[in-house]
């Protein structure tokens, strides 16, 4: 952590905005470890136009208003009217003057905010919006979750920086945020994007299968996995040791296979394996693996992609090598992360 970054987060307690005596409580907050080293990478520096999407409490704003000093501006967008309006405040009751919040998807970059020299993404969109490329200048920089496949959970934390409008990816590292919404929610438990069968309840279960598009419209493959992993036919421990999750997965999404699937499990189990409309094996986070069957295609191949990660020595994210693939989905147009081992 940078001295600037260690001085400002000594200096403001995050409880400062998400306990308020009169603006209330907020359950829209980012980690201290994560925000340190987020803001780290960021290397805000005095003068700095820094846009945040992502107001959630208001404390990163704050934060950010202090790295960049009196000479800068911290824009803060938030899809939330709720959030915006009640972080604006307690700037205002504060004083912090160089920080201003607003309502709308910070995914389209704020135009009104003219060029910028940073930018921090404190949610996961499905990929680096060409609308916030644009709107950086040439050396500037970009902090952000991303997506390195399309399932949740499966993000890494991207350095990227800006040169002849071109974003190219300095550094990753595991992290990850709650996904990007079109629409205010409170919901923090089950992803909204990419999940393909889940259960009702107060701890659901859900699925996230790569071969979406070859399941039927009413999703009969996914809800046959997801069924299968809440009722394994075999269950066994994976007995290699203590499973280093974040590098799992992270190396997962490197062997780029359709058949990878994730899931999470009575709303307390994540699992990342393999899955097809016949048969379905993952390995949980608590190192044991379910199967439909003990003679399961896919409990095979989740094993060889196991000993390929084992044979890797589990390597963390920041040891994959990353690559920005465009992607010109009329949704969000811009780049995908990719990572390969
Ligand atoms: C984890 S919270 C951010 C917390 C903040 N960094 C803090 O520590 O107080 C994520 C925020 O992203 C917001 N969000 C989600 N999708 C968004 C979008 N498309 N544009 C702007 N904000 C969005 C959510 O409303 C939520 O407030």
């Amino acid at each position: 952590m940078s001295t600037s970054v260690t001085e400002v987060m000594r200096g403001l307690p995050r409880d400062v905005y998400i306990r308020h005596e009169r603006h209330g409580d907020t359950v829209h907050y980012s980690l201290p470890e994560a925000v340190a080293r987020e803001l780290t990478a960021l290397q805000v520096r005095p003068g700095d136009r820094v846009l945040e999407v992502g107001t959630g409490s208001g404390w990163t704003g704050a934060l950010l208003a202090g790295l960049a000093g009196p000479d800068g501006r911290v824009i803060s967008v938030d899809i939330s009217e709720e959030l915006a309006g009640r972080a604006e405040r307690i700037h205002r009751d504060r004083g912090v003057e160089n920080v201003s919040c607003h309502v709308g998807d910070g995914l389209a970059g704020f135009s009104e905010a003219g060029l910028l020299d940073r930018v921090v993404v404190w949610c996961t969109p499905p990929r680096v919006p060409d609308a916030l490329v644009g709107q950086v200048v040439d050396g500037g920089r970009m902090v952000v979750c991303l997506p390195i496949a399309e399932l949740p959970f499966l993000t890494v934390v991207a350095t990227i920086t800006l040169a002849g409008g071109q974003p190219a990816v300095q550094a990753i590292t595991s992290g990850g945020y709650v996904q990007s919404r079109t629409t205010p929610s409170d919901e923090v438990v089950v992803p909204h994007r990419w999940v393909d069968a889940m259960t009702d309840g107060p701890r659901p279960s859900w699925v996230s299968i790569a071969w979406r598009d070859r399941d039927t419209s009413d999703g009969i493959g996914a809800r046959t996995v997801l069924d299968r992993l809440l009722h394994p036919g075999h269950t066994v421990t994976y007995g290699r040791g203590d499973v280093d999750w974040n590098s799992w997965n992270a190396f997962s999404a490197t062997l780029n296979d359709p058949a990878l699937s994730t899931a999470d499990l009575r709303g307390r189990m994540r699992a990342i394996g393999h899955s097809t409309p016949d048969s379905a094996a993952m390995l949980q986070v608590d190192g044991t693996i379910v199967a439909d069957a003990e003679g399961s295609p896919s409990l095979t191949i989740l094993r060889t992609w196991l000993e390929l990660w084992e044979r890797a020595g589990r390597p963390a994210a920041d040891r994959l090598t990353p690559a920005l693939v465009r992607n010109d989905d009329p949704g969000c147009a811009g780049w995908d992360l990719r990572v390969s081992w």
